[in-house]
């Protein structure tokens, strides 16, 4: 996720560039830069770190009236000032920012580099400009230019171009990335959300996928992926700047819940080729699959539970011995681990304390280190032997919700890839890869239940306690269940699985008492909904989420999660529980995104 804003009108440009840039931050602030056009050249200041830092390097009398600016999330390239947006072309006459990813940046740019192209950047992005300069190049019409480079870009791409050839001019393209129009006396707008220009419209127009726009400052035209006029289709926003932000929603939490369709697709982008799972630095390490004996997934909090999850599949996958350790014990236990012990780092952040020190024991014990991580560039992305990174962008509420499901989803593709590597063959792979890309549509469906889990979330208007039960890879889903919602309601829940139930934790059971019981795994869903009936002989409130086919006609509470591969349902499971925790907690007036005493990055011990 990036943000982009654009403008040429009759007025500076940078006023609006960056009012713009500041309200879209949430989208991601590792780096900044703008680009001014006057008719003989392009200036551009760009800078690693925060808007702040930009402004403090850009002189104050800069008065041109058309410009684009970018913050960003890195993806591809670790947030520097060489990475960062916008990237020129080599003599400087034209300048690009992009939001999305390039799936296919290495293939232009090893065609662009056997035409004498340099590169400066590690970015996928900087191919976009380079490209452009070649079909500029052939042809001088920047329409034409921009038309065939798009159709070249394989993946996503919101983007906007300025040059010296048209110096009030901007180009604009999308596809699958967001991106808005708007217009106003001022003169003539783009950004990647409507919260950059509601201080100057509130009529939006949202460029469709495929798309492609000319700005000018008193004109705004769209175009279809032919280059043939498109409808312009005008929405009226409804919110304010600062619920804008957000999305509408009343908070970040609930905005990253709904974000998590978008998410997990760009999190599997490009990740398979048939049945082959196309992890390139995997594949690169220097390790001899066959003499791994043992693997550790090691991880803090949320990332914890994504680890539980993933050392149960990769036994089930790859036949062969795991764990799942919390960081902080991994550390001090004196492990018995090797150059035979694969061990695999999970974090959002890439920065947690005690997951770092972990990875530094590991590999001070020559172990090969893997890390699944959200931030691009981050402690632990820099220090393991190799990286893979979810695409789940800023994540700003301190509950993890959005970064969870994209590291079950990739720690999922990493197992599938180590079956490749060890020479097992995973029973059903076609189906289930089949299955892990419909994920995304899966979660959406998933999200209709809302109006049921606030429903449910009703149950715990005056109950101080919860439980939360499962069995086999429903286990991890319910400890992440039972977290959220002590994190955000700080109702005091616990997971047991659920054969555990019977042997202590029933005792606590009484009339009204709350249990969210997890039955989507076939072989074992039938013991867990017997294990319910003892609760609810005790008087137990259930809410039984289970699978399409279990029944279930004796329970009033049921959500039962779309047809899938049953290794797969901790992610529907995860989006219904973060629901269930989420209006838990505002039924109770918590402060949702910052609950009390908790960090969102733990950098000490
Ligand atoms: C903190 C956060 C949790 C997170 C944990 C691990 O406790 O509040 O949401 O799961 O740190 O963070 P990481 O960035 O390593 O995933």
């Amino acid at each position: 996720m990036c943000g982009i804003t654009g403008f040429t009108g009759k007025q500076p440009a940078l006023p609006f560039l960056l009012q713009g840039l500041s309200k879209l931050e949430y989208r991601g602030y590792d780096s900044a830069g703008v680009t001014l056009v006057n008719s003989r050249k392009l200036k551009t200041w760009k800078t690693k770190g925060r808007l702040s830092e930009l402004e403090k390097k850009l002189p104050n009398d800069l008065a041109q009236s058309c410009g684009i600016g970018h913050t960003r999330w890195a993806t591809h390239g670790v947030p520097s000032n060489m990475n960062a947006h916008p990237h020129m072309n080599s003599d400087n006459s034209i300048s690009v920012v992009h939001n999305g990813i390039v799936e296919n940046y290495a293939v232009l740019k090893k065609e662009l580099l056997e035409e004498g192209y340099t590169f400066h950047s590690d970015t996928d992005s900087e191919v976009i400009v380079q490209l452009l300069d070649f079909y500029y190049r052939r042809k001088p019409v920047m329409k034409e230019a921009l038309m065939r480079t798009v159709k070249r870009l394989e993946g996503s791409y919101a983007l906007c171009v300025t040059s010296i050839y048209e110096p009030n001019t901007i180009y604009v393209a999308k596809k699958e990335s967001p991106m808005v129009l708007g217009m106003s006396k001022e003169g003539t707008f783009c950004a990647s959300d409507a919260p950059a220009m509601l201080e100057y419209t509130r009529e939006i127009l949202p460029l469709q996928d495929g798309q492609f726009a000319i700005l000018n400052k008193d004109s705004l035209e769209v175009f279809d992926t032919d280059g043939k006029p498109a409808e312009k289709k005008w929405i009226h926003f409804p919110y304010d700047v600062q619920s804008a932000q957000k999305g509408g929603y009343d908070s970040f939490m609930m905005k990253e819940i709904h974000e998590q369709p978008s998410v997990i697709r760009e999190t599997l982008r490009g990740r398979f080729r048939g049945t082959h799972v196309v992890l390139p630095n995997i594949e690169a390490l220097d390790v001899d699959w066959n003499e791994i004996h043992e693997t550790y997934f090691i991880a803090c909090g949320t990332a914890y539970h994504a680890c539980i999850y993933a050392s149960g599949l990769y036994q089930r996958y790859t036949g062969k011995l795991s764990t799942a350790v919390p960081a902080s014990e991994f550390r001090y236990s004196s492990p018995n681990v090797d150059g035979h012990t694969l061990c695999i780092f999970v974090s959002q952040s890439g920065e947690t304390a005690d997951t770092l020190a972990a990875l530094k024991l590991a590999k001070a014990k020559g172990c090969p280190t893997i890390a699944v991580v959200n931030v691009l560039g981050s402690s632990i992305a820099r220090q393991t032997d190799a990286v893979l990174y979810t695409a789940a962008g800023p994540e700003i509420a301190v509950a993890s919700t959005k970064a969870y499901t994209t590291q079950l989803v990739l720690l999922h593709v990493l197992i599938l890839k180590l079956a490749e590597l060890y020479g097992v063959r995973v029973k059903g792979i076609g189906a289930l890869i089949r299955d892990l890309k419909r994920l995304p549509e899966i979660t959406e469906e998933v999200l209709k239940n809302e109006p049921f889990m606030k429903k449910c979330a009703g149950m715990l208007k005056d109950q101080r306690d919860a439980y939360f039960i499962g069995r086999q890879l429903d286990y991890p889903s319910a400890l992440e269940g039972a977290l959220k919602l002590k994190e955000v309601s700080y109702v005091h829940a616990d997971a047991y699985y659920a054969g555990e139930l019977k042997h202590g934790p029933i005792a606590l059971i009484e009339k009204n008492t709350v249990v969210l019981a997890l039955a989507t795994q076939p072989d074992v869903a039938g013991k867990t909904i017997s294990n319910i009936k003892e609760t609810v002989a005790r008087g137990a409130r259930v809410i039984l989420v289970t699978d399409q086919t279990m029944r279930a006609d004796e329970f009033k509470y049921v959500v039962r999660i779309p047809e899938l591969t049953p290794s797969l349902s901790a992610v529907p499971c995860a989006v219904l529980t973060q629901l269930f925790a989420y209006y838990a907690a505002k039924e109770k007036g918590c402060d949702i995104d910052k609950p009390r005493n908790l960090a969102k990055s733990v950098t000490v011990e």
